[in-house]
């Protein structure tokens, strides 16, 4: 049984209708990942699906909106989205089942438990796209950015994967870099400017992002790649 850590987010919104909630229920039992074994083979979770190559993981999927866009653009890759927040976990059902994606699987829970179970260089690419700031300095220390998380992050990605954040919290932008920078296994792909000003073309805005942008707030795009080990 691996170690569960707390988590400080909300886990429940407001009540789900009938049917949303029994789409939620079925939707768990088919695709929630089991993690109760040490160690777990992320392409086990797709057998059946045919095709799949990598496996990518989004982190703190909100609604799914982005998740179930790109595994409606990949079909040959499997994903894997992680998501404590049972509202969001509904929506993406209901998004699964409107649009019949079959390679999308969900861990319904804290995205760290689920990283201890995954093999070393097992996920080819992580989104962790607005990420909760947590900007009161006393909560800093349950940014996803953490140098703890990075080194989980460093073990599960492969050699050459991508590592996508963005964010519309500039202090938690400029964390994002120093500990990242900081970080060995990870390199900055920037060449300029519009690297880090606009959304890559293959990615939809997230829910929060499309907040953010309403307001006439700044987004910024960081992507990093995982270093040769
Ligand atoms: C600010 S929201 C952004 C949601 C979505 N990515 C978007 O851009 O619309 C951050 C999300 O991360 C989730 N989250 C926070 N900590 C998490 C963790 N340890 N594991 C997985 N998800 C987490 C929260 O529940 C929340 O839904």
């Amino acid at each position: 049984m691996n170690q569960r850590r707390i988590f400080h987010g909300r886990r429940y919104g407001r009540r789900l209708r009938p049917s949303r909630a029994q789409q939620l229920k079925a939707g768990l039992v088919t695709l929630s990942v089991d993690i109760s074994a040490p160690t777990i083979d992320p392409h086990a979770l797709f057998e059946g699906v045919g095709g799949i190559g990598e496996i990518w993981l989004e982190i703190g999927f909100g609604g799914g909106e982005h998740l179930a866009a790109q595994a409606a653009a990949r079909p040959d890759v499997g994903f894997i989205g992680c998501e404590p927040f049972m509202n969001g976990v509904a929506r993406l059902m209901s998004d699964i089942d409107a649009r019949g994606l079959k390679n999308i699987r969900v861990h319904p829970d804290d995205a760290r438990d689920l990283m201890d179970t995954l093999p070393d260089a097992s996920i080819s690419r992580c989104f962790i796209l607005f990420p909760d700031p947590w900007p009161k300095r006393r909560h800093n220390n349950r940014r996803m950015v953490s140098r703890e998380n990075l080194d989980g992050l460093a073990r599960i990605l492969a050699n050459g994967a991508t590592l996508r954040l963005a964010s519309d919290h500039m202090e938690y932008v400029r964390w994002m870099l120093g500990h990242i920078l900081d970080h060995n296994a990870f390199e900055w792909r920037c060449q300029g400017p519009k690297d880090w000003r606009q959304r890559p073309a293959d990615a939809l805005p997230t829910r929060y992002e499309e907040k953010a942008l309403a307001k006439g707030d700044s987004c910024v795009y960081l992507h990093f790649q995982r270093r040769k080990r």
